[in-house]
């Protein structure tokens, strides 16, 4: 069944002359528990996609389907519902709160939605435990390395138990050995625990870790390639791929 679903998913920012098109009629189908890489140059719209399918911004036209329902028939209070408990996101830059401890941070969903603290801590510490920080539940972000503090942002992301990861470039701001431990784990978040994830990357040996690859360019789906190989092993195939695209 696809979890999420798109069809003639069209984004065009401004108007008339300065109108630009981010994405231009694009069509995917993504089923429970797939890991799913998009990948593309800069400014394809990898974000604006991400954007869209977490109901953080609108569509011009087209329909983004999350569990075969529209959201854009859905009520505010709907829609609000929908990102706080089926979709967690991963960013970047990892925005964890500074003054809050691991803890703290990846409980944080549930707290804001008014959770007993003692639950949503223990929640919270299921998952950080699961992602190897249980030494570090009381450590700020600042006395974190980058890899750690994005294993507390995904735990985060998931400590409300969504069915959804939407991640764009979680790797993008690591070290290469940072990244790929992001990566596998990623992988793990969709094998053991059948969680549907969508991540944005540039880099191919990133892209490796996912079951499917979908290529924008322009704002259009230009190539989709599922991945056989074990982790990691077809970064050579992905960057292969790559470079027949953009030629
Ligand atoms: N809020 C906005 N207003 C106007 N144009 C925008 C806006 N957001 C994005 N764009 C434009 O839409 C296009 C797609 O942007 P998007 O951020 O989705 O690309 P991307 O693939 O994520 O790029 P990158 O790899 O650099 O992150 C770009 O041309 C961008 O300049
Ligand atoms: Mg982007």
């Amino acid at each position: 069944m696809s979890v999420i679903e798109t069809e003639k998913l069209t984004k065009i920012y401004g108007k008339n002359e300065t109108a630009i098109t981010a994405l231009d009629h694009i069509s995917i189908q993504i089923q429970e528990g797939e890991f799913v890489a998009v990948m593309g140059p800069s400014g394809c719209g990898k974000s604006t996609l991400m954007h869209l399918l977490g109901g953080l911004d609108k569509p011009t036209s087209g329909i983004v389907r999350i569990d075969q329902i529209s959201i854009a028939e859905m009520r505010d209070d709907e829609l609000t519902k929908l990102r706080r408990k089926k979709i967690g996101f991963v960013f970047q830059f990892f925005n964890l709160i500074p003054v809050l401890d691991a803890a703290e941070n990846a409980a944080l969903p549930l707290t804001l939605d008014g959770e007993k603290p003692s639950l949503a801590n223990a929640k919270a510490r299921e998952w950080l435990e699961r992602f190897g920080l249980e030494n570090r539940m009381h450590n700020r972000p600042d006395q974190l390395s980058g890899g750690q503090q994005q294993r507390v942002a995904i735990a985060r992301a998931l400590v409300a138990n969504p069915s959804i990861i939407l991640a764009d470039e979680p790797t993008g701001n690591l070290d290469t050995h940072s990244g790929d431990e992001i990566a596998g784990l990623l992988r793990n978040v969709s094998n053991d625990y059948n969680r549907t994830v969508v991540m944005v990357t540039h880099d191919p040996r990133i892209a490796a870790y996912a079951n499917r690859i979908i290529f924008l360019k322009d704002g259009k789906v230009i190539d989709e390639t599922i991945l056989e190989g074990k982790n990691g092993n077809n970064a050579g195939v992905v960057a292969e791929k790559m470079k027949t695209i953009s030629d």
